[in-house]
């Protein structure tokens, strides 16, 4: 057995290791850094109770992004250091986010322990590779983000740092399944090296009745298609679509994890899963063949999803609402009901409308996933969704890219139960039509201006809380641009108390609030790492069945256009046009 002592290393403080919305992201050489890892890792071990660190086992893998392998030897060389007991990584340091989640929550070690915690190392949608972006955050007991009381802490840490502490260890494997123990200080220390998916799939064997989603995958008249982005769901995709479910191979895209994602940007969204959308018979650059009838797409760390049906786009928030409303029926997981459903606050309305309808308990939160989280330690909420690609339940503390796909997978099985043999199969854009028809649809899209000067971001920002104070002027505004938009009745900054430990998060988006609905939010991303991100959501109610039929961006026109001079968007960032549109 190789053995190690415990070794201080001096360091000072880096400026801005503030964990953002999803933890600390930044440049990969700004991580590679001397010391740099080091110090947040540290401030990390400090941040917790002891207790979860002294003697206990925790995770570390993420979604394979270049720096990852070095992070992961440096971190596994950390716990030893500050008296962590034993190391749980992923088969080439490959886990999902959700599937963190569930190995902290679902996994029991040969000693009957679990894992107190997990460092995931990812940066979710950002790119990856020696020039792009690599991230780290800390989730915790139960498989969720580390609060705010802790990344606040984490920050104090970084900022007061004096020394970190490490052991001298040989580089661990972590191509190999395998334990490897080393003695550190007289005790023992392990790292058990794992398949990256058995957990996770165990857990969704669970949730959803895979034979029937089987037998939809074999009708010849439904066809498949799932677009990894080079992301480590790539490691699920194949053993869940193709070896559990029957997919064919030729329905997996981008499924082979890469450092840098190809040269892509892992975002499932309609402007950057290219591929996927062509396919799929939407966008300009369309494939001749005829589309597969379901298509969807992961991020990197496969959190995020988008769901697509033949050349028809579900949008995020009717996601969630659809799944909601479907739930009961068609999962066997929720079969007892739903305790509650929840949206982040830009997310639209659609579920709000499901919710009366089915009588649950509702809730609207900051964005986030840790909100959720909260409520769901709390058994107030079952399934939940935000805008921006994240869809969940309550099985992990995650969002769950795959879990969403699985969960439309058995709403279009349900739905053709009747029906595999039959002329025309039910089909995405017939469920989301039929959703609409019943409980109105929400226009919706989100504009999205990427690294504006923060400086202006942030007078953009304040000029519109000023604006605020007087609706009067907001309305005659409103009413130069379009006469025939409705007025604004409130506007404020959302805020939100916490429903489970009363805690207070102000600041969290401006809205102004329509008469007949129709909502226009502005934010600042949490994520990014450069610059500043604005964005702009826009929404709008219809519920008389003749006009639910309309293309989203001119329904949305008139209100777009209120937007942006609202906010003076071109005269304070300089951009004529957003970045993304969504
Ligand atoms: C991450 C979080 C989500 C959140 C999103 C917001 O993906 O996990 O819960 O919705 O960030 O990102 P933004 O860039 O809008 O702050
Ligand atoms: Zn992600």
């Amino acid at each position: 057995m190789q053995s190690g002592q415990v070794k201080r290393v001096e360091t000072t403080p880096f400026e801005g290791q503030k964990p953002g919305t999803s933890g600390l992201r930044k440049k990969v050489k700004v991580f590679t850094q001397p010391h740099y890892l080091q110090n947040f890792v540290q401030s990390t071990f400090n941040a917790l109770p002891a207790d979860k660190v002294k003697g206990a086992r925790i995770v570390v893998s993420g979604d394979g992004r270049y720096y990852s392998k070095e992070a992961i030897q440096i971190i596994i060389k950390m716990a030893a250091g500050n008296g962590v007991r034993s190391v749980w990584v992923g088969q080439n340091g490959l886990l999902s986010t959700p599937a963190v989640s569930a190995v902290i929550r679902e996994r029991v070690g040969a000693d009957g322990s679990k894992a107190s915690g997990a460092f995931i190392l990812t940066a979710s949608h950002n790119p990856g590779g020696p020039n792009e972006d690599f991230g780290i955050k800390y989730n915790m007991e139960n498989g969720g983000p580390a609060p705010e009381s802790i990344t606040d802490k984490i920050y104090e840490n970084t900022t007061k740092i004096k020394e970190y502490l490490t052991v001298e260890l040989p580089d661990v494997d972590i191509a190999k399944v395998g334990v490897t123990t080393f003695s550190v200080d007289g005790g023992t220390f392990d790292v058990d090296v794992f398949d990256s998916a058995s957990d996770y799939v165990k857990l969704m064997k669970s949730i959803f009745d895979f034979g029937s989603i089987r037998k939809l995958l074999s009708s010849p008249k439904f066809t498949f298609c799932y677009d990894a982005l080079h992301g480590v769901a790539g490691a699920y995709a194949k053993r869940i679509f193709v070896e559990e479910l029957g997919a064919k191979e030729s329905s997996l895209l981008n499924c082979v994890p890469k450092e840098d994602f190809g040269g892509g940007h892992p975002d499932p969204n309609l402007t950057y899963a290219k591929e996927l959308v062509a396919r799929m018979g939407l966008g300009k650059s369309t494939t001749q063949d005829e589309p597969p009838e379901f298509g969807a797409a992961a991020d990197g760390d496969a959190d995020r999803n988008m769901i697509l049906g033949k050349r028809f786009f579900v949008t995020p928030s009717d996601s969630v609402a659809i799944i909601a409303a479907n739930a009961v029926e068609a999962i066997p997981y929720f079969s007892a009901g739903l305790k509650g459903v929840a949206r982040s606050m830009p997310t639209s309305a659609a579920l709000d409308v499901v919710a009366k309808h089915l009588n649950l308990k509702f809730f609207e939160v900051p964005t986030g996933w840790k909100f959720f989280g909260n409520l769901m330690d709390a058994g107030l909420c079952s399934v939940c969704g935000e805008e921006s690609f994240g869809t969940g339940s309550d099985h992990i503390r995650e969002k769950d890219g795959i879990w969403a796909v699985l969960a439309w997978l058995s709403i279009l099985a349900y739905k053709n139960k009747e029906n595999l043999g039959g002329e025309k199969l039910v089909s995405v854009e017939d469920i989301v039509r039929q959703h609409w028809a019943t409980f109105g649809r929400h226009y919706y899209t989100r504009y999205d201006y990427e690294n504006v000067d923060a400086g202006a971001a942030k007078e953009l920002m304040a000029s519109l809380v000023k604006l605020q104070s007087s609706l009067s002027e907001v309305n005659q505004i409103v009413k130069g641009i379009h006469s025939d938009v409705s007025s604004v009745v409130n506007a404020d900054e959302f805020e939100y108390k916490d429903p489970v430990d009363g805690s207070i998060s102000k600041h969290q988006g401006i809205r102004y609030l329509f008469e007949d609905g129709s909502r226009l939010v502005f934010r600042l991303s949490g994520t990014g790492s450069e610059g500043a991100t604005i964005r702009l959501y826009i929404e709008q109610y219809e519920k008389d069945p003749s006009k639910i039929g309309r293309e989203s961006q001119e329904a949305l026109g008139p209100l777009v256009e209120v937007a942006l001079k609202l906010s003076k968007m071109q005269e304070f960032t300089g951009r004529s046009a957003p970045t993304v549109i969504t």
